[in-house]
């Protein structure tokens, strides 16, 4: 573990949201039967030690399977994230999380944080009981990112790579290098608990985010990810605006091919849903690149998010 920064930023605060990080099998052997969020952060980090003069918070903020995520989670992560940054002796926070919908927690925090410090994501691919858990090497990794001299927004520290948390995705079902950044690349790796960054730290809180902080609960707006496809149609762009539907949808996000495209039937369905005063954004179904824009488009595009990030920004545009 490297030096902590100064010696007025005394302690690291880790977050628990459950996650097969915090997940139990009933035999060792079993890296896929398990059930996810059934370990207490305070118990994940057991046998970590803090370097000398670092003390380490643990914090229960939820115990669930990830592809479980509330939104109510997510405000109250938020708050608690902002909470903690603000006292001026927390050096930075460490979030443990499952690995199925981190992306899209690691990229709403990145929206609403403007965090000067480290908001560090970490994960495993195999549970707490296994007989070769990655978790620990995680945190340990984790703490030495929020640890670390200079280092602020939003990040993911997984398998020894360090993501900035606007452009991380889960690329894999099963490895334990289960993440890429795609063309923007990683931000840097953990080596032996010191940092090797070869870009720069992530720049966060670009949306309007006041609600998730300040209101006791949020309404958050109805946004829906609908995918073109080959023999797509409109069906479930209409099925979505009918009226009487008890949630109105307020958003859509089009997963288009390629660089923005859309079957016809669909893009038809979108610009009538578009005129009749929904918000609807394409992004690209791509792995990686952007939506290079043209002057004729009709709907506006997500530029390089995914659709489950565009989703999010839309959200947090129309909750502004
Ligand atoms: C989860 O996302 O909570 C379960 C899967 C995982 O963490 O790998």
């Amino acid at each position: 573990m490297p030096d902590f920064p100064s010696p007025e930023l005394r302690r690291v605060v880790v977050l628990g949201t459950g996650g097969t990080i915090a997940g139990k099998a009933a035999s060792s052997g079993d890296n896929i039967g398990y059930t996810a969020g059934q370990v207490g952060v305070a118990d994940l980090l057991g046998g970590i030690e803090a370097p000398q003069g670092v003390t380490l918070v643990a914090e229960q903020v939820a115990q669930l399977d990830s592809k479980d995520m509330s939104f109510e989670t997510w405000q109250k992560l938020a708050q608690r994230c902002a909470h903690w940054l603000a006292e001026p002796d927390v050096a930075g926070v460490v979030v443990t999380h499952g690995t199925d919908t981190l992306e899209e927690t690691a990229f709403f925090l990145h929206s609403v944080l403007a965090c000067a410090k480290p908001v560090v994501l970490t994960c495993a691919m195999r549970p707490a009981s296994a007989l070769s858990p990655d978790g620990p090497q995680n945190v340990r990794d984790a703490i030495g990112v929020a640890l670390a001299a200079g280092a602020r927004g939003v990040t993911v520290v997984c398998a020894g790579a360090i993501h900035s948390g606007a452009d991380v995705q889960k690329v894999h079902t099963y490895r334990l290098d289960a993440f890429a950044s795609g063309d923007a690349g990683v931000v840097g790796y953990v080596e032996e608990g010191e940092v090797r960054r070869v870009r720069a730290w992530p720049e966060g809180g670009a949306l309007p985010a006041s609600k998730i902080f300040e209101a006791a609960a949020v309404q958050w707006p109805r946004v829906e990810i609908v995918m073109s496809h080959a023999g797509a149609s409109g069906a479930v762009v209409e099925a979505l605006l009918q009226p009487g539907n008890a949630e109105p949808v307020r958003g859509l996000v089009l997963a288009a091919t390629g660089n923005g495209t859309l079957h016809h039937a669909l893009e038809a369905a979108a610009l009538k849903a578009q005129e009749a005063g929904v918000a609807v954004v394409r992004a690209t179904r791509c792995m990686n690149g952007r939506i290079l824009p043209k002057a004729d488009d009709r709907l506006r595009d997500a530029g390089t998010l995914t659709p489950v990030k565009a989703r999010i920004a839309l959200m947090l545009e129309l909750l502004g």
